[in-house]
């Protein structure tokens, strides 16, 4: 892994490159219903987490005084939001500023089976946001399609948060302000990502084989 810390809210985060074979799975556990669906591990779970502290501390930097309001994305960013929530919380406890933190929910659907749809569907959300958290932008559609829905309330400042962005060649690739790891163009799962609602349950970050794609082929 072609390790760059990157800085403030800057950077292309962990570089993932084109050519990183990832961890045999053998090195790792995994749920057992995944045997024989699965290539490789390409991010352990204890890196995410590791890295998305970073991204927390970043975020809180930049922040200053504000309150925040943290509008997940679901259903894919339900894990990276919830560990960041809890590293923004740590980070804040242990310093002498609070910052005051509101948590929203939408959800939006574009993929059928590992292909992005052109319909989106955005579903709930009730109070405007200053910073989303996101799993994956990939091609960068969704969350064009979100930001346009959110600065119609005008919130004094809006933030991106990604946990994945993939290196795609299409012309329209959105760059959140922050995130985690750019990754090749592949389709991935686990750690709240799916294929067709499976794999969110994993918590490594890993690439499906062609038996998995067809077993959960909808
Ligand atoms: P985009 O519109 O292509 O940027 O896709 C964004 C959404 O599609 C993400 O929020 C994910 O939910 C989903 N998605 C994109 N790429 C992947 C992937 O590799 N694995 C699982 N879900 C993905
Ligand atoms: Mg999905």
């Amino acid at each position: 892994m072609a390790g760059q810390g990157g800085s403030s809210a800057g950077g292309r985060g962990v570089v993932i490159s084109d050519n990183w074979p990832g961890y045999s799975l053998d090195l790792f556990t995994y749920p057992q219903h995944y045997y024989g669906d699965l290539e490789y591990v390409l991010i352990p779970h204890g890196i995410i987490v590791d890295r998305t502290e970073r991204l927390a501390k970043d975020i809180m930097q930049d922040i200053g005084d504000n309150d925040i309001v943290v509008l997940c994305v679901l259903k894919g960013g339900y894990k990276f939001c919830a560990d960041l929530v809890e590293h923004i919380k740590n980070l804040s406890r242990n310093s002498e500023r609070f910052i005051s933190m509101k948590v929203d929910f939408v959800r939006l659907k574009s993929y059928h089976n590992d292909q992005s749809m052109q319909d989106m569907q955005i579903i709930g959300g009730d109070d405007l946001s200053k910073l989303t958290g996101k799993d994956i932008v990939g091609t960068g559609r969704t969350m064009k399609v979100l930001l346009n829905n959110i600065e119609k309330y005008k919130p004094k400042m809006i933030k991106v948060a990604s946990l994945l962005v993939k290196r795609t060649s299409r012309p329209d690739g959105y760059r959140p302000d922050y995130y985690g790891f750019e990754i090749p163009d592949l389709f991935v799962v686990g750690y709240a990502l799916d294929y067709n609602e499976h794999f969110r349950d994993l918590n490594h970050i890993c690439v499906i084989n062609d038996h998995g794609k067809t077993k959960y082929r909808v």
